[in-house]
């Protein structure tokens, strides 16, 4: 069978709050396939978990793959997509898939848990502290007394969202305002995470994986990206509408570093991925400040349309969204193919 006559299906929507920006990298991503020479299919997954395929239900069997499909690309991000619970489904049916497995997946969408490896591994980022509601009801004092350690302002933030959703900046973290934010996050999720502020630029990086005949892996990271906000009055962040409104935001690619800053970060970055097990593709977001390069948060499942800074970052070197996605999807074919030879 040749490569391109290959079907994919690609999973798109989900049920968290970043439904909408999947829809468009699903469309996109069935686009760029198309374009590409293989035969993609959307399957829309919605807001309550329903899979259709052309307005019909999925029927799903465990160990029985996806229907005639070869290969699944999942486009879903935050919650049951990105963390880990759509990749053991299809781990179960017996699916190959593109990207990060079920426990990197898991790991990394959980900002606490994706900084307690990061510290582990000794990989530079902001000060943080990590509690679960249960903690911010048996303890809330010392919950505050904790976040009110790490500076000001300080990012308050639900531990497993993304797109910006339910994080506050909070100036004077001796307020109420800290209560109120952490209110806030809770809303979202019963994990949350406080970080000190980094005053570094926003600078971006994507990253994919090659994998060899022998299992070695090759990472090639793209040119980094700085992420730009117009017109931004004091204080103001990349927030949901600087992300998607357009013009929120202008991605200067490639970003304005020196070559020590250019190199540091791509190494920083690539480290990022292979520590934390991440697969495939993933973009590593990190803050510059000076010759100091720190990891914001790493997305194994970013906005993958064709004006996405995931791809645009490639694209910036020449590699053209199509190509790119047929990158991804031959790499998941020989992982795949690869952990046939495992016995489990
Ligand atoms: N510790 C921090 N220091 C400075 N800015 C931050 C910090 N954390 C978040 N921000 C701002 O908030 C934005 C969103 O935070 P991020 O952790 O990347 O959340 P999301 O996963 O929703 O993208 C960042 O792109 C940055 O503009
Ligand atoms: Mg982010």
């Amino acid at each position: 069978m040749s490569l391109t006559s290959l079907s994919v299906a690609v999973l798109a929507g989900g049920r968290s709050s970043e439904r909408e920006v999947s829809l468009k990298s699903g469309a996109s991503v069935v686009a760029g396939l198309t374009e590409a020479g293989y035969l993609p299919k959307l399957i829309e997954i919605s807001k309550e978990g329903h899979w259709t395929l052309d307005g019909a239900p999925v029927a799903l069997s465990p160990g029985q793959g996806l229907g005639d499909f070869d290969i699944a690309f999942p486009v879903v991000h935050g919650p049951f997509g990105e963390d880990g619970t759509l990749q053991g489904l299809l781990e179960s049916i017996r699916m190959p898939y593109v990207g990060s497995g079920v426990a990197a997946s898991a790991i990394v969408l959980d900002k606490i848990l994706a900084k307690q490896r990061l510290e582990q591994e000794g990989i530079p980022q902001v000060d943080y502290v990590g509690f679960t509601e249960a903690d911010w009801l048996s303890a809330k004092d010392a919950v505050l007394a904790a976040a009110r350690c790490l500076g000001s302002p300080v990012w308050v933030k639900p531990a497993r969202l993304g797109s910006s959703v339910g994080i506050s900046r909070v100036d004077d973290p001796a307020s109420e305002g800290l209560v109120d934010a952490i209110t806030t996050a809770l809303t979202h999720d019963p994990r949350v995470i406080i970080e000190a502020s980094c005053p570094g630029r926003e600078i971006e990086v994507s990253v994919i994986e090659k994998i060899g005949e022998d299992g070695a892996r090759t990472l090639t990271t793209s040119s980094a990206g700085e992420i730009l906000l117009p017109d931004a009055a004091e204080g103001e962040w990349y927030d949901y509408d600087r992300k998607y409104k357009p013009g929120g935001m202008e991605l200067a690619v490639p970003a304005n570093l020196t070559l020590a800053q250019a190199t540091a970060v791509g190494e920083t970055a690539r480290l990022a991925f292979e520590r934390l097990g991440c697969e495939g593709y993933a973009r590593v977001d990190t803050f510059v400040d000076g010759d100091q390069v720190l990891i914001n948060e790493v997305n194994t499942s970013p906005g993958f349309t064709e004006t996405s800074v995931f791809s645009r970052l490639f694209g910036a070197d020449g590699v053209t969204y199509p190509d790119l996605l047929s990158e991804l999807v031959n790499s998941a074919l020989d992982r795949h193919a690869r952990s046939a030879r495992f016995t489990f």
